[in-house]
C-alpha cells in the first residue's frame, strides 16, 4: 500500500517551477492551482511500478497506436502515437457471459503510480468477475506524442493536442478496441477515475453513453469552473479542517503571517526566518515561505485520510511546541511533525515531476480553476488574478488559457436543472474535508444521478485500497457505491436478455 503521508509532502514541490513565476507577480494573486490527483504525490514517477513487487504478474502491458487529432480529417492530425494501457484477466467472468469491464481513466501523471494506489478496481473485481483495464492519459508517463518529451512540450503547437477532449477521445477509443479484440461486445463498462480523472471519467459517460454504461467519479470537482462554486471555497474549507481539529492550531497559523512579514521587513530578516526554519537554500523572500507553508497546509487537508489524518498531525507539532515557544518556532514543529526529521525543511531542491510540467499547461489552457483566497480563513488574503493568471499563461506558452470553455463544451451551469431528465449511471463520490469538494456534485440530481459523500472523508478516498483499519463510514461508503454499480449492471443484463430474445 503505497498510500503515506510521504505523498502529501511531495505534493508540494508543483509550487517549484511556478513560484519562479508568481515572485514577480508577488503575494497579491495566486497562480498556481492546487494539484488534482487522487493520491498528494509527484508519485513515484521514477520508480517503476509496473515491474515492482506491488503490482503483480496479473497486470499485462500494451500499447495501442493512437490518433493524434480526433476532431478534424488534416493531415497531420492521422500522425499516430503508442498509448499505454494495462489489463488484468484473472478475475474476469469473460466475453461469453458478457461479464463487466472495469477501466480506469489515467489523470495528470504515469500510470505506473495509479496501478497500486487505486485500490477499487482490483478490490472489487472479484465481486464482479471484471476485466480491469488501466489507460495512461496523454502526453503523460508512457504515452507521449511526437516521438519524444522534449517535442511534446516544445512549444503550444505541439501542446495544442493535449486537452480533456482529446484524452477522453482516447479512451472511448481504446475500450472499444478492447471490446472488438475480445468479442466482449455485450460487456459493459464502468469507467472510474479520482480528481480530474473523475472529471473525465463523469464526462465520457454523458459524451460516450455507448462506450460505458456507468461513471465513479471520484472527488470530482466539475463545478469549480468559471464563477459556478466561489473562488475562496477551497481555502475557507483547508481553514475548516484545521479549526476543527484543533482551535489553538488554528489561531498559531492565522496569526503567523503577519509575523513573518514583521520579521522579514527587518535588517537581515531573510536570514532570521531561513535559519528559524532551517531552510534548504537561504529565502528568497517573504512569499517563498509563506506560498511553502500555505501549500503545506493545503496538502494536508486535501489528503485528510486515515488512518494519520495529516492536519491531525500538523497541529499536534504546533500545540505540542513548549508553550513559551515563539509562533514561529510552533508552526515550524508543525513543519517537522509532517515531514519528519529532515536535514533542512521548505525549500528542497527538486526536479519539476511530469505532473509539474503537465499540468501546468492544463490549467494554463483548459483547465482554468479560479481559486483564490478570500476573507475569514487563516490565511492572508490572495484572489484570483484571472487577468494576471492570463497574462503569465501567455508568457509561459503564447498562447491565452480559455476560462470558460469546460463549461461551454461539458456543462455545469444549474446541472441540476440539466441533468435531472438527461443521463445517467454517474456516481460523484466526495469527502467533506476535502477542500476540492467544494466543486463537486454533493447533492442527488436523479435516480441515477447519485451524489454520495462522507462528513470526513478526504480526497479519493473512496478509491483508495480497502484496509483493516478503514473507518465505518469509509466501509459504508464504498458499500453504497458497489450497490449502486451492481444496480446498473443488473438493469443492463434485464435490458440485454429482452432486448435479445426478440430477436
Ligand atoms: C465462448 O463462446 C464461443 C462460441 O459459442 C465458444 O466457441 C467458446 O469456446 C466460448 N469460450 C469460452 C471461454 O467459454
Ligand atoms: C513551435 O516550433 C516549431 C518548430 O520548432 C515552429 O515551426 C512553430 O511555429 C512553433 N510554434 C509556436 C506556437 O511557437
Ligand atoms: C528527530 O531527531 C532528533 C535528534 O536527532 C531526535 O531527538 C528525535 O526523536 C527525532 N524525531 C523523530 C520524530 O524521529
Ligand atoms: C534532477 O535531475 C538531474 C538530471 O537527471 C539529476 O542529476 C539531479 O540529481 C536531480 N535533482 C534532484 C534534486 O532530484
Ligand atoms: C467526524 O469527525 C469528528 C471529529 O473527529 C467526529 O466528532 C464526528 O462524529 C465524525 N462524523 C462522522 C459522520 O463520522
Amino acid at each position: 500500500m503505497k498510500y503515506s503521508p510521504e505523498f502529501s509532502v511531495q505534493w508540494l514541490p508543483f509550487t517549484v517551477m511556478v513560484l519562479s513565476i508568481s515572485i514577480t507577480g508577488t503575494a497579491a494573486g495566486r497562480f498556481d492551482i492546487p494539484r488534482l490527483s487522487p493520491i498528494g504525490g509527484a508519485i513515484i514517477e521514477n520508480s517503476d511500478l509496473l515491474s515492482s513487487a506491488a503490482v503483480s504478474d496479473d497486470f499485462q502491458t500494451f500499447y495501442y497506436p493512437q490518433t493524434l487529432d480526433h476532431f478534424n480529417y488534416q493531415p497531420q492530425s492521422y500522425a499516430t502515437f503508442q498509448q499505454r494501457y494495462v489489463m488484468n484477466f484473472k478475475y474476469w467472468g469473460g466475453a461469453n457471459r458478457s461479464a463487466p469491464i472495469f477501466a480506469y481513466l489515467g489523470a495528470e501523471g504515469p500510470l505506473d503510480g495509479d496501478l497500486a494506489v487505486i485500490g477499487f478496481l482490483i478490490d472489487n473485481a472479484i465481486r464482479f468477475n471484471a476485466l480491469l483495464v488501466y489507460i495512461e492519459h496523454r502526453y503523460y508517463g508512457k504515452s507521449i506524442p511526437f516521438g519524444s518529451r522534449e517535442e511534446a512540450f516544445k512549444n503550444a503547437s505541439t501542446l495544442g493536442y493535449f486537452n480533456s477532449a482529446q484524452a477522453i477521445a482516447d479512451y472511448a477509443e481504446i475500450i472499444m478496441h478492447i471490446k472488438k479484440k475480445f468479442n466482449a461486445f455485450y460487456s459493459p463498462v464502468i469507467v472510474i477515475g479520482g480528481s480530474y480523472g473523475g472529471m473525465l471519467a463523469s464526462w465520457l459517460r454523458l459524451k460516450y453513453p455507448h462506450v460505458a454504461l456507468g461513471a465513479l467519479a471520484s472527488s470530482a470537482p466539475i463545478l469549480y469552473f468559471d464563477k459556478l462554486t466561489p473562488r475562496g471555497a477551497y481555502f475557507s474549507v483547508v481553514t475548516k479542517d484545521f479549526k476543527e481539529a484543533s482551535e489553538t492550531c488554528y489561531r498559531t497559523i492565522r496569526n503567523s503571517w503577519s509575523v513573518i512579514d514583521k520579521i522579514a521587513s527587518q535588517p537581515h530578516g531573510l536570514a532570521i526566518l531561513s535559519s528559524k526554519f532551517k531552510t534548504c537554500e537561504p529565502l528568497k523572500d517573504s512569499f517563498e515561505l509563506k506560498d511553502k507553508l500555505e501549500n503545506m497546509y493545503a496538502g494536508a487537508a486535501q489528503y485528510n485520510s486515515p488512518p494519520t489524518y495529516p492536519v491531525t498531525e500538523v497541529c499536534r507539532g504546533i500545540d505540542g511546541a513548549n508553550e513559551k515557544q515563539d509562533i514561529l518556532s510552533k508552526i515550524f514543529a508543525g513543519v517537522v511533525a509532517y515531514r519528519g526529521n529532515r536535514s533542512c525543511y521548505i525549500n528542497q531542491p527538486t526536479n519539476a515531476s511530469e505532473t509539474d510540467v503537465g499540468w501546468s499547461w492544463q490549467t494554463c489552457s483548459e483547465m482554468v480553476i479560479p481559486i483564490g483566497i478570500g476573507k475569514n480563513t487563516m490565511f492572508q488574503t490572495a484572489p484570483f488574478d484571472l487577468n494576471g493568471f492570463i497574462q503569465q499563461c501567455v508568457s509561459l506558452y503564447g498562447v491565452p488559457p480559455r476560462p470558460h470553455w469546460v463549461t461551454s463544451y461539458y456543462g455545469g451551469h444549474d446541472i441540476k436543472l440539466i441533468l435531472q431528465r438527461f443521463g445517467s449511471n454517474i456516481i460523484f463520490s466526495n469527502g467533506l474535508r476535502d477542500p476540492y469538494s467544494r466543486g463537486g456534485v454533493l447533492e442527488h440530481i436523479s435516480e441515477s444521478i447519485l451524489a454520495i459523500h462522507t462528513v470526513n472523508g478526504s480526497h479519493c478516498l473512496d478509491i483508495l485500497p480497502e484496509r483493516d483499519s478503514d473507518p465505518e463510514w469509509l466501509v459504508r461508503q464504498r458499500e453504497t457505491e458497489v450497490k449502486i454499480i451492481k444496480g446498473w449492471i443488473a438493469h443492463y443484463y434485464a435490458d440485454l436478455k429482452a432486448i435479445l430474445i426478440k430477436h
